[in-house]
C-alpha cells in the first residue's frame, strides 16, 4: 500500500509526529516529512510504499486538514 502527502498544504499541527514518529518528523519549515519519501514533481505530494499500515493510520485520521491519503 501507499501512504501519499500532500506536503504544500500541511499546516504544521504536529499531530501526525506526535502519533506516529517513528516515520514522521517536522521539518526545520514547520511542516511534516514523511520519512523515506520521494516527491512526485507533477503533484509535489510525497508518496512511501509500506508493507504494513502501522501507525500511518493514527497519523491520517488525526491530520485536521487531511493531507495524508493510505492507498489500500
Ligand atoms: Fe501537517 Fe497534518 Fe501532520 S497538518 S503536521 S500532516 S497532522
Amino acid at each position: 500500500m501507499k501512504i501519499i502527502h500532500e506536503r504544500e498544504k500541511c499546516i504544521g499541527c504536529g499531530a501526525c509526529v506526535a502519533l506516529c514518529p517513528k516515520h514522521w518528523e517536522m521539518s526545520e519549515d514547520g511542516k511534516a516529512t514523511l520519512l523515506g519519501s520521494t516527491v512526485d514533481p507533477k503533484t509535489k505530494n510525497y508518496l512511501l510504499e509500506v508493507k504494513k499500515i502501522d501507525c500511518h493510520e493514527e497519523a491520517a485520521e488525526s491530520c485536521p486538514v487531511q493531507i495524508i491519503q493510505i492507498i489500500k
